[in-house]
């Protein structure tokens, strides 16, 4: 791994392969204070996306990010860019009609065709491709779903056909062939993006956390201002808003494997299963696939799945760092897999109605904007929300805008796995505050393991690291107060609430939260 990255991996211990392969991507932190225009929190593709297609606008624009470019789920993805959407069509119409589903499809399909043509403008090399994505049923799902989905995405304005075939699958089976789809190398990506912002005059500061976000710009922790005229928080789990958005909206983590395949064993394409009915009706764990070069002999298998709301992964009696041996088990049924060489995890964002939360933020000023409920599908979501906050901040029309208002609540739409998680969120919060967790002795904790300890009637989160030493940190989390959870894998502090996550040291990792928690020396 490359030393500048070291600490700056914003969203856990793990490195994903894109971290792995590229240079961090990083610049000077911000020590002045500014006006401008536009000012953008978080550097992920959201932000960039965003803060590129203002600058070509003629905005003046500042983004702003914690840890390095591309160190939140950006650079934990996998990068299938695609309009066969994580939630199936005869859901999105049954939700939003045969009109508004159109249009849905085809704001990812241009998505798709934006990322293109900013790749041909610019000339990133990094490794944008177009291929064909296969849609193919879990033995759990009912056979006649993919028929459903044929119809609907067809309706929807999709170029697709049922095929009697998985290329490259061991066994064999009916499947959905979707023509336009794409992949390509993240961070690669958004440093085109970045040289672009710069070359256009826009500015970027990393290791610069926005501490107080509001209508009139950011203050950051070390107190600096930048003063603007538009504030667009694309934390990915918006940071300036406490209740409104997590009640309509739900974290899982998803975990990935890179898995070592002989070189060109097989061919480029995306895959998915439609997912785990048995396991979640509404929200089904579905398997996404797709390749990768990585040297001379060997493509990497890219595999993600088995995902969980975040920290209660136990509930299912499997632990976050076991869900890796369940996705290289199910990765070996299907591809011809040899070493496993990478695993990593990240957060989505489920939101109750399928689409992502892109405009303004309700219960606030005009000019403060957001981009959340990525769900799976945040790599056009966040090139959407580049177009659309543009057009929106420059007041042109987009038929786009109502559709993925924040403001919407289409309460109807959600399923009822999305009010078990919710009141789970909610359970969670209130057995905390009637002290319900079990604390341990802090003697019990043994190297690598992280558990809740209670002083003078006071939580802590208790984490003994690889040498021994002890790291304690408050166990309320700085967002709502609930008493956060030990995640092993990614070595962090998980809220089961809303998904805020800490380091060990208290840092925090992932929103809604947007304060550190207080850290103690082992002596305490
Ligand atoms: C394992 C996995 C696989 C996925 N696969 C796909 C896929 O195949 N296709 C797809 O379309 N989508 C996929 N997604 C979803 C997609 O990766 C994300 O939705 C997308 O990367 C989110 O981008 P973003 O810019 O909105 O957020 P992020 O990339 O998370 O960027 C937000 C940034 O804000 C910064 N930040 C937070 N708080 C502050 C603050 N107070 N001050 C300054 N900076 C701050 C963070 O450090 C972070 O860098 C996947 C996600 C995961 C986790
Ligand atoms: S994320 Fe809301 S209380 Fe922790």
């Amino acid at each position: 791994m490359d030393n500048t990255q070291k600490g700056k991996l914003t969203s856990g211990n793990n490195a994903s392969y894109w971290i792995d392969s590229v240079p961090g991507i990083s610049y000077d932190p911000l020590k002045e204070n500014k006006v401008t225009d536009v000012v953008i929190v978080g550097a992920g593709i959201s932000g960039l996306t965003t803060a590129y297609c203002l600058l070509k606008s003629g905005k003046k624009v500042i983004v702003v990010e914690d840890g390095n470019v591309g160190s939140g789920e950006t650079g934990r993805t996998t990068a299938h860019l695609t309009s066969a959407l994580d939630d199936r069509y005869y859901e999105l119409e049954r939700v939003y009609g045969e009109k508004n589903t159109r249009l849905i499809a085809n704001s990812h399909k241009a998505a798709i065709d934006f990322i293109e043509k900013t790749v041909l403008n610019l000339n990133i090399e990094c490794n944008f491709e177009r291929l064909f994505g296969y849609l193919f049923l879990h033995p759990s799902d009912d056979r006649g779903s993919l028929t459903k989905e044929l119809e609907a995405a067809k309706k929807a304005g999709l170029e697709v056909e049922e095929v009697p075939y998985l290329p490259g699958i061991k066994e064999q089976a009916q499947s959905l062939r979707f023509s336009g789809q794409a992949q390509f190398h993240p961070l690669k990506y958004i440093k085109g993006l970045c040289d672009a912002i710069i070359n256009m005059g826009g500015h970027i500061f990393t290791s610069t956390h926005a501490d107080k976000i509001n209508h009139e710009g950011i203050v950051t922790a070390d107190g600096i201002k930048v003063t603007a005229k538009h504030v667009v928080v694309a934390t990915n789990s918006p940071v300036n808003n406490k209740f409104v958005m997590h009640l309509k909206q739900y974290p899982h983590r998803t975990y990935v494997i890179g898995a070592k395949i002989k070189k060109g064993s097989l061919p480029k394409a995306l895959w998915w299963d439609t997912g785990d009915f048995s396991e979640n009706k509404e929200i089904p764990p579905y398997h996404y696939v797709r390749t990768q070069a990585l040297d001379d002999t060997h493509d990497l298998l890219i595999c993600g799945g088995e995902d969980h709301p975040t920290g209660i992964a136990e509930q299912a009696k499997i632990n976050e760092e076991d869900r890796y041996s369940l996705l290289e088990y199910w990765a070996k049924k299907y591809f011809p897999i040899e070493e496993v060489v990478y695993q990593w995890s990240g957060q989505v964002l489920e939101p109750m109605d399928s689409l992502a939360y892109i405009g303004r933020n309700p219960i606030d000023k005009n000019n403060v904007y957001i981009v959340t409920g990525d769900s799976g599908n945040g790599m056009t979501h966040g090139t959407i929300a580049g177009i659309l906050l543009t057009d929106i901040i420059n007041g042109k029309e987009n038929d786009w805008e109502k559709l993925y208002s924040p403001s919407r609540f289409k309460i109807f739409a959600a399923g009822k796995t999305f009010f078990k998680e919710l009141a789970g969120g909610t359970l969670a919060y209130l057995k905390n505050k009637s002290h319900d967790s079990k604390p341990v002795e802090v003697g019990t904790i043994l190297t690598n393991e992280g558990k809740i300890i209670e002083v003078e009637g006071e939580k802590f989160g208790a984490y003994r690291d690889e040498n021994g030493e002890l790291h304690i940190i408050a166990a309320e989390c700085s967002h709502l107060k609930c008493i956060i959870k030990w995640n092993n894998d990614e070595k962090s502090w998980d809220c089961p609430c809303h998904g805020s996550r800490f380091t060990h040291e208290g840092k925090v990792l992932n929103g809604p939260a947007n304060k550190n928690l207080q850290y103690f020396s082992k002596n305490k």
